[in-house]
């Protein structure tokens, strides 16, 4: 009899967690109506991507004792419309092996975008698993982290990765970039100790990724879902917001694509959408509570939100494409030089070619 008893009792208890999974959804209130709900097979599709590479086993060449590393930069490119840059970028490439770089494109599948060809870097660099994506909504985080493992999957050799948009141009030559980032122990200003090993490869890797806290706008993105819908995973003194636009080195890489539990936060829709801007938290938030001595606190990418409309920063013309122009951007607080800018308008392709040579790749 008692058996018995306990059995139904045991049953009944094993039966709770289906009832919260079935009946749950129509008793506590779903999410207020937003266009950035993440549709369940784009989440299955990125969970088997993210899965698969997280278990690949390499974390880099240097990890592995490999005597000879080739290390390369990964340039991921996150755009919804075409790549009006692309052939400084081309420039910017030209005549660096590829055992140097690999490039990504994320093209929104619902854009029209015209695919550069004719041995442009880009001709094959669109990931075949890209999706829709929305301004300041969480499909940009998806995007970015669907761009991140696909590279780190790609090949072990991506030791750092830098996210781009379609408005991004180069400030320096990839000479300039690629030293700075893996040999100089002068160009990051903030390092405490760069520690050259005497290959001259540096050993202390950090992402250039910012960590601000004191934005005044901080508490009102926090409570934009809610005002405890971050918690407890996410407190307010946790929150940051920076650039989505980044350099991150790879085991910051794999740290994002195996993170679920920020995910579950952010993808939450917002209240207001003018407080929301996800990728700008998601990224900085997560890197803060997971290793935050492991970022240099700044980004590469110069922006200039002086007058900014609407979220938007600046976007230069071309009559004000000068080298003047490119030496003002490139100075920076933190390091020697910026690497990348934006935003600039597609017409400035010209005048930004014309001095591609002269100024741009001119270190
Ligand atoms: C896409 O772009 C091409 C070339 O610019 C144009 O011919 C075509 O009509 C566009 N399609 C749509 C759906 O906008
Ligand atoms: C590609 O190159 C071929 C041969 O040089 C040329 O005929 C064609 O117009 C080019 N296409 C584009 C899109 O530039
Ligand atoms: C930033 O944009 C403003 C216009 O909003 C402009 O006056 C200023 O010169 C720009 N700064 C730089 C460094 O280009
Ligand atoms: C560098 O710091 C100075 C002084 O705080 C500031 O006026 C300037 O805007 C900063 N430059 C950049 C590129 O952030």
């Amino acid at each position: 009899m008692f058996s018995n008893q306990f059995v139904l009792v045991f049953s009944l208890l094993l039966c709770l967690p289906f009832v919260f999974f079935f009946v749950a959804p129509h008793v506590f209130p779903s999410p207020p109506p937003g266009e950035s709900l993440i549709p369940i097979s784009d989440e299955i599709d990125d969970r088997s991507l993210f899965i698969a590479a997280a278990g690949s086993t390499s974390l880099s060449h240097l990890s592995s004792g490999n005597p000879n590393p080739k290390l390369k930069i990964a340039f991921l490119f996150l755009t919804n419309s075409d790549l009006h840059f692309a052939p400084i970028w081309d420039r910017f490439f030209s005549g660096h092996p590829k055992s140097l770089y690999n490039v990504y494109v994320h093209g929104d599948p619902y854009a029209n975008i015209t695919r550069p060809g004719n041995g442009s870097v880009f001709e094959n660099a669109f990931i075949a698993n890209a999706k829709r994506t929305a301004r300041a909504s969480p499909t940009l985080i998806s995007a970015t982290r669907r761009l991140l493992a696909t590279a780190f999957l790609d090949d072990p050799a991506n030791t750092y990765f830098a996210v781009l948009s379609q408005y991004c141009i180069p400030l320096h030559s990839f000479n300039y970039v690629y030293s700075s980032l893996f040999e100089s122990s002068t160009f990051d200003k903030s390092d405490p100790d760069p520690t050259p090993n005497p290959r001259g490869i540096r050993i202390l890797y950090r992402s250039f990724m910012e960590l601000i806290s004191d934005e005044p706008r901080l508490w009102k993105r926090y409570i934009a879902r809610g005002r405890y819908a971050m918690m407890p995973e996410v407190p307010f003194e946790k929150f940051r917001v920076g650039s989505q636009f980044f350099v991150m080195t790879r085991k910051h890489a794999l740290l994002t694509i195996k993170d679920r539990i920020l995910w579950r936060k952010f993808k939450l829709p917002c209240y207001r959408s003018d407080e929301c801007y996800p990728e700008e938290h998601y990224f900085p938030t997560l890197l803060n509570m997971k290793d935050p001595d492991g970022c240099t606190g700044y980004t590469l990418t110069r922006v200039n939100w002086t007058g900014t409309v609407k979220g938007h920063p600046y976007t230069y013309k071309p009559k004000e494409v000068v080298p003047e122009l490119i030496q003002r951007l490139r100075r920076s607080n933190h390091s020697s030089s910026y690497f990348f800018a934006r935003k600039f308008t597609p017409g400035c392709l010209k005048p930004l070619l014309a001095i591609a040579d002269s100024v741009i790749f001119r270190d």
